[in-house]
């Protein structure tokens, strides 16, 4: 039996550092202007597969979410190439769920990108992201990572500089947002459509944000500017979450917000001493809401942890390193035939 290939892969999330939903399209889907940033949380997915003419898929999933997003990557990409295997997973859950930080996302885009290395599938870049447009919103930007701005549904992406490897403090109150309701919520509380008009002056001022932010973290300057829309319908519904953020932003973060449709805040913070005020005043509120400390993971750090979790299946042949990470077992099978 041919031997098993494994890897231990690391997902990790993300924070929208700025989020404009605009109108609801033909498609169902909200249009919306967005900044994603890659963050040093993460989930762990064992993944090991074995060549063979069968396809087994298995997922050990100690939190049993129902129709994993990670299942459902494997299996898309199985039926893309039209491959056959044994493919074998297990999750390590850091990510909250229900946070608006894109567990579920990161841990199929992991799949999306470990997958094909150690099972020898050539696919381009384009490609898994349109295999990862069709599995949720936000998995096109994990297999990206760094900062980038997404517009469209948010599977359209444009890379941002790097912004300053910033401290920041997640809070995750014991809240959990659903994302279609927060966007039913959305739709109803904004009264339908925005007019031509507005939707102009909304992008204009994501526009200039966006600007501001990378000055502003860039340089570690002050008074930077970022928005969220699901604050207004989410907050309501939910009071302690002004309360989280309240406590961030007296303990000196710039910016401090919710990230996607909640229920995660997050502040950036200048210095550890900070993130520990922050942290310890996050912790006095009832219930007790969960403080992870991260760090802004930027592109390149995030592509340098895929290469070296990959390294022992990859194409060392090629100069430089690739992206997405290319197997060497396609080169082999090419050789063998
Ligand atoms: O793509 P994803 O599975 O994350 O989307 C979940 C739900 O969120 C969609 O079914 C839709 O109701 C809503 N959504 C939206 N506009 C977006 C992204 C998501 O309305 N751009």
């Amino acid at each position: 039996m041919a031997a098993t290939r494994h890897a231990r892969l690391k997902a990790f999330a993300k924070l929208n550092l700025d989020l404009k939903v605009l109108n609801r399209g033909a498609d169902g889907f909200h249009e919306l202007r967005s900044v994603f940033q890659t963050v040093s949380v993460f989930d762990t997915i064992d993944i090991a597969f074995t060549p063979g003419r069968k396809t087994e898929l298995t997922l050990d999933d100690p939190g049993a979410i129902p129709d994993n997003l990670a299942t459902r990557a494997a299996q898309l990409l199985l039926d893309h190439v039209g491959g056959t295997g044994r493919v074998e997973m297990r999750l390590t859950k850091r990510i909250p769920v229900g946070a608006g930080m894109g567990g579920g996302s990161a841990d199929a885009a992991a799949v999306l990108l470990g997958l094909p290395v150690l099972a020898g599938w050539r696919i381009p870049l384009e490609a898994l992201i349109d295999i990862g447009g069709r599995l949720g919103s936000d998995v096109p930007f994990f297999l990206l990572g760094g900062a980038a701005v997404a517009i469209g549904r948010g599977t359209e992406l444009y890379p941002l500089p790097d912004l300053l490897a910033a401290r920041v403090l997640i809070v995750k109150p014991k809240v959990h947002v659903s994302t279609p309701e927060a966007y039913r919520a959305f739709a109803r509380d904004s009264h339908g459509k925005l007019t031509e008009a507005q939707r102009i002056q909304y992008i204009d001022s994501f526009q200039s944000r966006v600007w501001g932010l990378g000055d502003s973290l860039s340089a570690s300057g002050t008074g930077t500017q970022v928005e969220n829309d699901f604050e207004g319908v989410v907050f309501p519904r939910h009071p302690q979450l002004k309360s989280i953020l309240k406590n961030l932003q007296k303990s000196g973060a710039d910016p401090a917000r919710m990230t996607g449709s909640g229920s995660a805040l997050f502040g950036v913070f200048t210095t550890q001493n900070q993130v520990r005020q922050a942290q310890a005043a996050c912790e006095t509120l009832r219930p007790k809401p969960a403080t992870l400390p991260a760090t802004f993971v930027s592109r390149s750090r995030y592509r340098a942890a895929w290469w070296r979790q990959l390294q022992e299946h990859m194409d060392g042949n090629k100069d430089g390193k690739q992206w997405p990470p290319q197997s060497r077992y396609a080169l082999r099978r090419r050789n063998e035939r």
